[in-house]
């Protein structure tokens, strides 16, 4: 796992992307990306000799973290026997990877559509819910992320929505729980909840219940700053579901598959939606998958009715040879388990014991390997150190803070004003006190910003 330094070789890598590949998200010629000579386990590095502790897990994907052995062997092995095949027929690895998901989601989400990543596999379970009900309108958060298409990306309540929003998608925002920056003027976790729960009851009220085909809600949000939601939320928008007739869509492409220390967040709050979306973790990113996990009576919606959509690479063999040998590792060499206890012991004291040194962090919030830090120029106003979806001279702390992450071998997940501690689920204790300490530097530059 020693990087071998061959600077001429990177400088070509990255030569050839400046020419000619065009990033996600990206000013083009604004961005300057990192030429990856290599990756193992929790570590990545470069070509002029530097490693990096990924605290991103990719974007948040690798949670068995990069090329685990019996992974890359089961993609080698599905590659020699049927590297592809046509979505309409049986496959092997293709039926293994939906019973092995099946087995693992809440209730009776039994039946797996395949898509080729988390973006996809919400468009199909917006329109299999607008199928379902007759209904055209979904409800989604604000302070949420749901995928770059279309409909994903007019769903998702971020800025990344705004050059795409065409107004006339069917979706309506409203506010989710989020305690620290309370939109309820709650004191309480219990009071968050319950006036969330009221103004989500008020907006379908408005709305019109009988315009309402879907819910959609990351289970806890990811991107948008790992707000676990107070206890009975979900709970509660499930009961609202049930009462107006809603299809409730959970999405878990981030939260999903060990990152909260439970298979899916949904089973950390015992709740049962009718879809559930799913990607990233379900093979780690080692090949492209996604899918909507579907209930028996959304299911018999398209019993005897063609379900009208799909994709060419539905269920890919590759991608499910992938997520077979991903599920089967993370069940033999218990996964999961380690996201829970690295997290409860290691990463969430040291947050914690961070937080009490450091006056740039006004927060630290999560669970598993699925931790925020807010970073705050002010404690008591809690003003954000960056403006929201601030760029340039405007995020000159954020700038600050990665780099000093940087220079202290982490590589860092940043948003707006938030890190995010997002390491692979497969971390060890030490790698995790590593991470913790390269963070404690980072935020002495973050706190050179606060007032
Ligand atoms: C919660 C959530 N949903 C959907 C997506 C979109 O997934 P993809 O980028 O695979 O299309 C993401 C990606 O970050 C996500 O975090």
């Amino acid at each position: 796992m020693t990087p071998q330094t061959d600077p001429q070789a990177g400088a070509a890598v990255k030569a050839a992307d400046r020419a000619h590949v065009f990033h996600s998200w990206s000013a083009q010629e604004l961005i300057d990306p990192l030429a990856v000579a290599g990756a193992e386990g929790s570590y990545f590095w470069d070509y002029d000799g530097n490693r990096y502790l990924d605290f991103t897990s990719g974007l948040v994907f690798t949670n068995i973290g990069y090329q685990h052995p019996k992974v890359v062997a089961a993609i080698q092995e599905q590659a020699a026997t049927l590297t592809t095949f046509a979505p309409a027929f049986a496959v092997e690895s293709r039926s293994e990877a939906a019973r092995l998901i099946a087995e693992r989601t809440p209730g009776d989400l039994d039946k797996i559509f395949f898509t080729n990543g988390g973006a996809d596999a919400i468009e199909h379970a917006v329109r299999m819910a607008r199928i379902h009900t007759g209904r055209p309108k979904v409800l989604s958060a604000y302070r949420s992320y749901h995928g770059g298409t279309q409909q994903a990306v007019n769903i998702t309540g971020d800025p990344r929505r705004w050059p795409s929003d065409s107004g006339s998608a069917g979706v309506v925002h409203f506010w989710a729980p989020f305690l620290y920056r309370s939109r309820f003027y709650a004191e309480t976790e219990q009071q968050e909840c319950e006036r969330a729960l009221e103004h989500l009851e008020t907006t379908i009220a408005f709305e019109g219940p009988g315009t309402i085909a879907a819910i959609v809600l990351e289970t806890i949000p990811g991107t948008a700053g790992i707000m676990v939601p107070p206890r009975g939320y979900l709970a509660g928008v499930r009961e609202l579901c049930d009462k107006y007739g809603i299809v409730f869509v959970l999405d878990e492409v981030m939260a999903g598959f060990g990152r909260t220390g439970e298979w899916f967040a949904a089973d950390l709050f015992e709740v049962t939606p009718d879809l559930m979306t799913f990607a990233k973790g379900v093979n780690s990113g080692y090949v492209p998958l996604g899918g909507v996990a579907i209930s028996g009576k959304i299911a018999e919606t398209f019993g005897k009715r063609p379900y009208p959509g799909g994709l060419t690479y539905s269920g890919h063999p590759l991608a499910c040879a992938a997520a077979v040998a991903t599920i089967n590792v993370m069940a033999e060499e218990g996964v999961v388990a380690n996201a829970a206890v690295v997290g409860a012991q290691v990463i969430e004291p040291g947050l914690r014991e961070l937080a009490r040194r450091h006056p740039s962090v006004g927060e630290v919030r999560g669970v598993g390997m699925f931790w925020a830090l807010e970073l705050v120029k002010n404690r008591e106003t809690r003003e954000p150190l960056v403006p929201y979806n601030a760029a340039g001279e405007a995020n000159a702390p954020m700038a600050a803070f990665g780099a000093a992450a940087k220079a202290n071998g982490l590589w860092p997940f940043i948003n707006m004003n938030r890190t995010h501690v997002v390491p692979p689920c497969t971390i060890t204790e030490a790698e995790a006190k590593e991470g913790l300490a390269a963070l404690d530097a980072a935020l002495s530059a973050a706190d050179e910003y606060t007032q």
